[in-house]
């Protein structure tokens, strides 16, 4: 049985290069491990008023599908230097209520993507603030700022070159081992 890896990808817009990106990592995954992303663009903006006996449902949907994944993959745009709002939110709705967040103790990885040449640096280290906090065991290396994006997908969809498909490769499978290790 592979380990359930929930991934957050940062952007909602359908051509999304970090979706792209996603989906380009699950196609590289090794056996060991089954990535499926999770959507974040329904969660109502998190309010402390609404977490009565019946919170938004989708709020219930996120939390209770991450709350059951093994590890977490976290693949953002960089928005005004930080992490975009939606990616923010579902953090805020997964960290609550107080004492029942599902995010703690789960191996993660922050990857950013960008057409810009920081590769969303700020982003990935901003969110690696929040993750910290939420006690979630992040891989260190290799560090993925990914920029030029808008250059790594060819016209027929897939990825245009060997030296990104080579290093989405080696991403992938260092998170693979750094989930076994901390799920060991
Ligand atoms: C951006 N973009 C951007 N890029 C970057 O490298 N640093 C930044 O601070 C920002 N800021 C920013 C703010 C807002 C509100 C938007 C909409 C965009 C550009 C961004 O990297 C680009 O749109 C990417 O294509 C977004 O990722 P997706 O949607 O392609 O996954």
């Amino acid at each position: 049985q592979p380990f359930d890896v929930a991934v957050l990808v940062g952007s909602l817009r359908a051509g999304s290069l970090n979706r792209r990106v996603a989906d380009a990592l699950a196609g590289l995954a090794p056996p060991a491990i089954a990535l499926s992303q999770v959507a974040i663009g329904d969660l109502p903006l998190y309010n402390p008023d609404l977490e009565t006996d019946a919170p938004p449902a989708a709020w219930t949907r996120f939390r209770e599908r991450v709350a059951r994944a093994d590890a977490l993959l976290f693949v953002t745009p960089e928005y005004n230097r930080s992490v975009p709002a939606a990616l923010k939110n579902a953090l805020d709705v997964g960290s609550r209520p107080y004492g029942k967040s599902v995010f703690g103790g789960k191996p993660g990885a922050v990857v950013s993507v960008s057409p810009g040449a920081i590769g969303g640096f700020g982003a990935n280290h901003h969110l690696r603030q929040s993750l910290v906090f939420l006690d979630v065991p992040l891989m260190q290396q290799p560090e993925a700022y990914l920029g030029g994006a808008d250059k790594f997908f060819g016209e027929d969809g897939k990825l245009a070159s060997e030296s990104t498909e080579k290093f989405l490769g080696k991403i992938i499978h260092a998170y693979a081992d750094w989930v076994a290790r901390i799920k060991a």
